[in-house]
Formats: structure tokens, sequence, C-alpha cells
């Protein structure tokens, strides 16, 4: 059974000083000094990410971001390039995630880009994917899922599509306390796995994570499940108590 990876969301939350508290919380608990190195990480506020840095260095805990610019440099007012986030030694940049393609108009292709840009950096892209409850009560769910995926493989050269993670994250379930029963991920996640498939027979061993209001309560059911690889964790990463569970449980 390949190794689990959980990856926090800790989204627009926190102060220098209580992401710090909470940084040092996680990475000291036996949870992580015990982890195998890579197994989980956070993705901060970009602001917070030199503390977290400072913070994390010589610990399991890996870091990340939350997006990156399409653009690799320029007259690109309030953007950070992948470039900029690798020299703060990060491992993730979530990129497409529902709250970015609702608030900021995120194209199916400006996803792609990201991904490929977060590559070029050397830094592993968590592309997100997910139906809205609209688009799952017309049966659209996969449909909607597969125009996701496909737009940001069509924009990867072949030789890098293995360099990416992906997140299954039901918009329905995101912030809801509902998160999709295992056997609603799983269905979903065997079917970006089959599409993986039609790419390339080496793409099946592609992460995917689960994510949408995933608690501990709800975490060893999910993690039981064939193709669920772990969990993208939004509101529960932001206590130590519940991520650390979930960690344990994905460990
Ligand atoms: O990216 C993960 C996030 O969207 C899930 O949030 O609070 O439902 O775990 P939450």
């Amino acid at each position: 059974m390949p190794r689990k990876l959980v990856i926090g969301n800790w989204k627009m939350n926190g102060t220098i000083a209580s992401n710090a508290r909470l940084l040092r919380e996680i990475k000291d608990d036996s949870t992580i000094t015990e982890l195998k190195i890579g197994a989980a990480a956070v993705c901060v506020p970009f602001l917070h990410v030199p503390e977290t840095q400072r913070i994390l260095t010589g610990s399991a805990l890996r870091w990340g971001v939350q997006d990156i610019s399409a653009f690799r440099e320029g007259a690109y007012t309030g953007e950070i390039s992948a470039d900029m986030a690798a020299e703060f030694g990060t491992t993730y940049a979530i990129v497409g995630h529902s709250e970015r393609r609702l608030y900021h108009g995120e194209a199916l292709t400006t996803v792609g880009v990201k991904a490929l840009r977060a590559i070029q950096a050397s830094i592993t892209p968590v592309v997100c994917v997910g139906e809205t409850l609209r688009e799952r009560e017309d049966g659209a769910a996969r449909e909607t899922v597969e125009t996701q995926l496909l737009a940001v493989l069509d924009s990867l050269p072949a030789d890098q599509m293995h360099s990416l993670v992906l997140a299954y994250e039901p918009v329905w379930a995101i912030g809801t306390g509902r998160s999709a029963s295992p056997q609603q991920a799983q269905e979903m996640h065997e079917f970006i796995r089959r599409l993986l498939r039609t790419r390339s027979e080496s793409l099946a061993d592609t992460t995917i994570l689960y994510g949408g209001s995933v608690k501990p309560a709800a975490a060893a059911d999910l993690f039981a499940q064939n193709d669920i690889d772990g969990a993208l964790v939004g509101g529960a990463s932001l206590e130590a108590g519940q991520f650390l569970d979930i960690v344990r449980m994905a460990a």
C-alpha cells in the first residue's frame, strides 16, 4: 500500500504569530518527528512562507503555497511566480482550487499553465478538480472533473505529467462539514485514475487526494479506499490536534 500524503490548506487564516505557534505545535509532535519525510505538508498564506521555512526547515513537515502565477515573470502586478515560491523551499503549490476558479474566474487552461509553471520551478502542483452540487445533481459530476483534468493534462508535456498531485474536492463538500462518503469519493477517484490511465499506464500511479470536510472521524474510512491516496484538509488543518489525528491515520 503506497504511503499516504496529507496536506493542510490554511487558506487566508491566522497571523504570523498564531501560525508560528500552530506550526511548532504540529512539527514537534511525535506524529511528525517519526513521520516519513514528505508524507505531510501545510500550504500557508504567501506572506507566512518565509517564517514557515524558518520554523519547518529540518523537520519532516513540508510546506507549500495556495496558488502561483500563470506567468514566469514580468509586468503582472500583484502576482507571485513559482520561481519566487521556490526560493523559499516550497514543495507544493495548490492550483485550480475551486475558490480560485469561483472568485477569480480561473479558466481551465489557466490552471493547466499554473501547473506547468510549478513543475518548471521544481514545485509539485496539487491540482484541484471537483464538481458543484448542481453539477452532481444534474449527473454532470464526471463530465466536469474530466474536463478540468484533461485541460491540465493538455497543458503539460507528456514527460512532465508525472510530476503532479491531484486533489478531488467536490465543491459541495468544502467547508460544509458534509464530506463525500468514502464510496462517493472512491468512485470519483477510480474514474480519475481510469482517465489518467488512458493517457499513460504510468500516470495511473498519480497521487490522488480527497478534499472536502475531511475530519478525523471520517479519515480512516476515506484512507481505506483503494484509490484515495491521502487528503487535502482545510478547516481541520487549522487545529493541530485534528490535523495530527488525520496524519496519524494516513501514516
Ligand atoms: O483545499 C482543501 C479545502 O478546500 C477543504 O476545506 O474546510 O472542507 O476541509 P475543508
